[in-house]
Order: C-alpha cells, then sequence, then structure tokens
C-alpha cells in the first residue's frame, strides 16, 4: 500500500458488552464511530451475561454499519480494508462480529484484519496525537490490569501484570457490593468524588515490591470486610478511599517501572480505567515529576470504541499485515504474544 494515499478502514468490536462500527482513515480521521452499549441489557444482573451480549451484537451490528455508511455518506468503494476484534474476549460476540467481518471482506474482495482488542487500546493513542515508538503504557480495563512498553505495531514487551483481578474489574466489584450500579467504575467514581481519600485505611497490596505486577483481589476483599465491619459506612469515604489504594498501587508500579523503560519519553495510559479523572490527574503528576510526557485518549476512546479497532486495521493494513480469513478466534491472546 502507498503509504502517501489516504484509505478508509472499518472496523467492528463485538469482545465485550460495547456493540461497536467504526470507519477511520489513515489520515486520522474518525468518520464514523458508532456504539451501541447494552448497560440495559445486563443492568439487572450487575454484570455481564455472554449469551445475551452475543444476541445483542447480532442484533445491533447489521443496521450500526448500515448507519456509518449512510451518516458519512461513504460506499462500499470507499472502504479498503475490513478489521474486526478476533480476541480476547467472549467468544460467542468475537464470533458474531469478526464473522459479519470476514463475510463482508470475501464478498468485497478486501483485506481482512484480525485484531487484538487490547492493541486497539494500545494504538489508541496513536490515532489522537502524534505519539512514537517506544512508549511505557498502562492499560487498564475491565479484563486487564498491565504496564507494558510499546516498540512497535505488535512488538509489546510485558513489564508487569494483575495476578489477580484487573482494576476495572475490582471497581466493578466495589461498586456491586455498594449497589451502586452498573458498570461500576463510573459509578465509584462519581461517589468518591463527595467523599474523603484517607478516611478508612486499606491495604496497597504489592506496595514496594520489586516488580511491576499488580494485585486487588486483597484490596477488594478489604473493602467487603470493612463494609460487613462498618454498614453504615459513608460510601462516598469508602469509595474515595479505595480509589486513593489503587492510585497509589499504579503510580507505584509506574516508578518501579522507569528503569526498565528508559528509552521512553511518554507514558499513555489506556483502556476504560483511563477514563477515571483521578487517575489521569495522577498519572499527569508522576509524569511531571519524572520528566515525562503524559498522554491519555479523550475519555471517549478510552472505553471500548470501534474506532480503535479500525485504527489497528489502518497501522497494519499500511505494514500489509493483513489475515487470511481462516484466522482463529482467540478468547485469551496476551499481547505480548502479538509478535512472531
Ligand atoms: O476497556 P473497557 O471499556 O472494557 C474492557 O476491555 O474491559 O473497560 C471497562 C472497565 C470496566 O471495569 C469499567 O468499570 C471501567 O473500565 N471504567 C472505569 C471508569 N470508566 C470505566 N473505572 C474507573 N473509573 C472510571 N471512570
Ligand atoms: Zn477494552
Amino acid at each position: 500500500m502507498n503509504c502517501h494515499v489516504n484509505f478508509n478502514v472499518l472496523g467492528i468490536e463485538s469482545s465485550c458488552d460495547e456493540t461497536a462500527v467504526a470507519i477511520v482513515d489513515a489520515d486520522k480521521k474518525i468518520h464514523a464511530n458508532l456504539i451501541y452499549s447494552q448497560i440495559a441489557e445486563h443492568t439487572p444482573y450487575a454484570g455481564v451475561v455472554p449469551e445475551l451480549a452475543s444476541r445483542a451484537h447480532l442484533e445491533h451490528l447489521p443496521r450500526l454499519i448500515r448507519q456509518a455508511f449512510q451518516d458519512t455518506g461513504l460506499g462500499w468503494d470507499d472502504i479498503h480494508g475490513i478489521a474486526a476484534t478476533c480476541g480476547p474476549g467472549l467468544l460467542g460476540g468475537l464470533m458474531v462480529g469478526a464473522t459479519m467481518a470476514k463475510t463482508m471482506a470475501m464478498a468485497r474482495n478486501l483485506p481482512f484484519i484480525a485484531v487484538n482488542h487490547l492493541e486497539g487500546h494500545a494504538l489508541t493513542p496513536r490515532l489522537t496525537s502524534d505519539l512514537q515508538f517506544p512508549y511505557l503504557m498502562l492499560l487498564v480495563s475491565g479484563g486487564h490490569c498491565q504496564l507494558l512498553v510499546a516498540r512497535g505495531v505488535g512488538d509489546y514487551a510485558l513489564l508487569g501484570r494483575s495476578l489477580d483481578d484487573a482494576v476495572g474489574e475490582a471497581f466493578d466489584k466495589v461498586a456491586k457490593m455498594l449497589r451502586l450500579g452498573f458498570p461500576g467504575g463510573p459509578k465509584v467514581e462519581q461517589a468518591a468524588r463527595l467523599g474523603d481519600p484517607h478516611a478508612i485505611p486499606l491495604p496497597r497490596p504489592l506496595l514496594r515490591h520489586p516488580s511491576c505486577d499488580f494485585s486487588f483481589s486483597g484490596l477488594k476483599t478489604a473493602v467487603r470486610m470493612y463494609l460487613e465491619q462498618h454498614p453504615d459506612v459513608h460510601v462516598p469515604d469508602l469509595c474515595a478511599s479505595f480509589q486513593q489504594a489503587v492510585v497509589d498501587c499504579l503510580l507505584d508500579r509506574c516508578h518501579r517501572a522507569l528503569p526498565l523503560a528508559r528509552d521512553c519519553k511518554t507514558l499513555v495510559v489506556v483502556g476504560g480505567v483511563a477514563a477515571n479523572a483521578t487517575i489521569r490527574q495522577a498519572l499527569q503528576k508522576f509524569c511531571d515529576q519524572h520528566d515525562l510526557v503524559f498522554n491519555a485518549p479523550p475519555m471517549a476512546l478510552c472505553t471500548d470504541n470501534a474506532a480503535m479497532i479500525a485504527w489497528v486495521g489502518v497501522e497494519r493494513l499500511r505494514l500489509g499485515a493483513v489475515n487470511d480469513i481462516d484466522m482463529p478466534l482467540r478468547p485469551r491472546w496476551p499481547l505480548a504474544e502479538l509478535k512472531g
């Protein structure tokens, strides 16, 4: 592909509970970025029900694809590649999105790009800014909590990861205990705004541990035990104290990563939890103190979306890294395994 010629990629995201379609071009213009959020389907269960998620993807994807063309005035002749999330995620949802994408690629004789959802988060800052490799990356989402060095498209070195719960999962579980609603992260953040972050003593698991690994399960359990012993707790105080403990853990682990990422001038935070303003502010301050540039995508591109999937399609198509139509789905697909 001639890199001076602009081209469009259509992307589909269906790995969890967001049904999303986007069209993005190589000049970083997001032509369409449509999301159907399945919150209403899953709220009664306070968590994502895989079977309901697959059905909702099946129901809403075709109309979102049609709408993306309608809204932009683009047609099939304007599309140069089709990208879909092929993992990690819930198998049923991945099957719906990837099968639609593969079918369209076959019917239109277009290249197909099998996207790793985590690479979608990882490359988003290159869609929204002029970020160059390498960069240090804190990936914090509902399913993952990792520190990596992004060296290039498909080239990620893992420095540390959560040994148990992902950080978004901890937010969601705390919200569930407090009956704040779903998804939990934004609800906990909202409640925390009115609370005192130092009101309740909570543990900081693995603080000062000589690795870049994370652990949030003990913190979550500490919140549960505190709640059992203090049923009348001021909920905002508990949320603020929990959020502060998370911030302290994240900063400590980033600090630990610095000597391992000396060639990185930028720290980026990506994934759904990167939408948390307190976490963003703390990381910004950390970067100021350590002479790093801080980079975080706009809030709307932190949580799951298809623009990030289409963008991986652009980056990979530019490199000729396209996939066969029989590319299998990978419900488990670590970022560090992309290379090779
Ligand atoms: O990246 P994402 O949309 O989906 C996954 O790939 O997991 O991340 C979703 C996670 C959920 O756990 C949600 O509670 C959390 O991100 N989240 C937040 C905030 N917004 C979303 N956590 C803390 N504060 C927020 N403002
Ligand atoms: Zn995600």
